[in-house]
């Protein structure tokens, strides 16, 4: 597909989970995927069908039971160079935007000017006013808390996103929105990225590459070629979401 290096790679990767309840839960199975640097991967899937612990094996936070996952040529084991945004956007409450959003620079040993004014940078890149800066995070929105995860990865300077459902509890013109801000940080800084989504729509906006898992395996993959910025009424647009959306209810019977 292209010729730049791999950064993520899982090679039969499978994760079970020994329960009391439900006795061995395979979450994820026999998984093969390569991530490409700079390209946008999104993967979509019903609800418990193994998208979040496939980025957990991703982020090193679980091993794999079976195969290997590989990412940057090393195994993972939760390096700074990996951003995880999770859908609750995991931000720290006692601490102000600005303080959240350096969280990344103040790990790596910044002094404390060169951090702020990153974490300057990355709050207007998120389109976010500097007065927010000072703010706690319960006193933002849903949305603007999202922004403020963003900006906290992209201060970390992580070449490899890794996103859960980020935008899911938002309302449509906001995550569309966010996802238009997403696409312009990304279109900048070519970040590999795993963007895990319900939303087919999302997914065909989004990505340079769909994925489509269903009971912890992957059943289709789509390459997305449509030029961007993408319109969501254009006849190719519908298209490929229709044809993604043919595969997704077959998968999902
Ligand atoms: N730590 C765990 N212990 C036991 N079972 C787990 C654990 N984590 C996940 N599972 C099980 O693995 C399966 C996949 O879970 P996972 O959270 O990866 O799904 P998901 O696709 O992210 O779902 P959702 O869309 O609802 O977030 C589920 O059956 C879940 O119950
Ligand atoms: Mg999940």
């Amino acid at each position: 597909m292209n010729d730049k290096r791999e950064l993520i790679r899982f090679s039969n990767a499978g994760k079970c989970f020994s329960t009391p309840g439900r006795g061995d839960v395979w979450a994820v199975r026999d998984f093969n995927l390569l991530a490409h640097e700079g390209q946008l991967t999104c993967v979509l899937g019903a609800s418990g069908c193994g998208k979040t612990t496939l980025l957990r094996l991703a982020a090193g936070l679980e091993k794999p039971t079976t195969g290997e996952v590989v990412v940057d040529s090393s195994r993972v084991n939760g390096a700074a160079d990996i951003g995880l945004v999770t859908q609750e956007g995991n931000l720290l409450p006692w601490r102000k935007v600005l303080d959240n959003i350096a969280l990344g620079p103040e790990i790596q040993g910044a002094k404390r000017h060169k951090r702020i004014a990153a974490a300057r940078e990355a709050l207007s890149r998120v389109g976010l006013p500097q007065k927010v800066a000072k703010s706690f995070p319960h006193e933002l929105s849903g949305g603007m808390r999202q922004r403020v995860a963003l900006g906290r990865t992209l201060c970390a300077g992580s070449r490899i996103w890794l996103m859960d459902e980020p935008f899911a509890n938002l309302d449509e013109p906001t995550r569309h929105r966010l996802q238009g801000e997403l696409l312009d940080v990304w279109f900048e800084d070519h970040q590999t990225v795993l963007f895990v989504t319900h939303s087919l729509e999302e997914a065909v906006f989004l990505a340079d590459r769909i994925v489509v898992m269903a009971a912890g395996r992957m059943v289709a993959e789509f390459q997305v070629d449509l030029p961007r910025p993408r319109n969501r009424l254009g006849d190719d647009f519908v298209n490929v979401l229709l044809k993604v959306r043919r595969v997704f209810t077959e998968t999902d019977r």
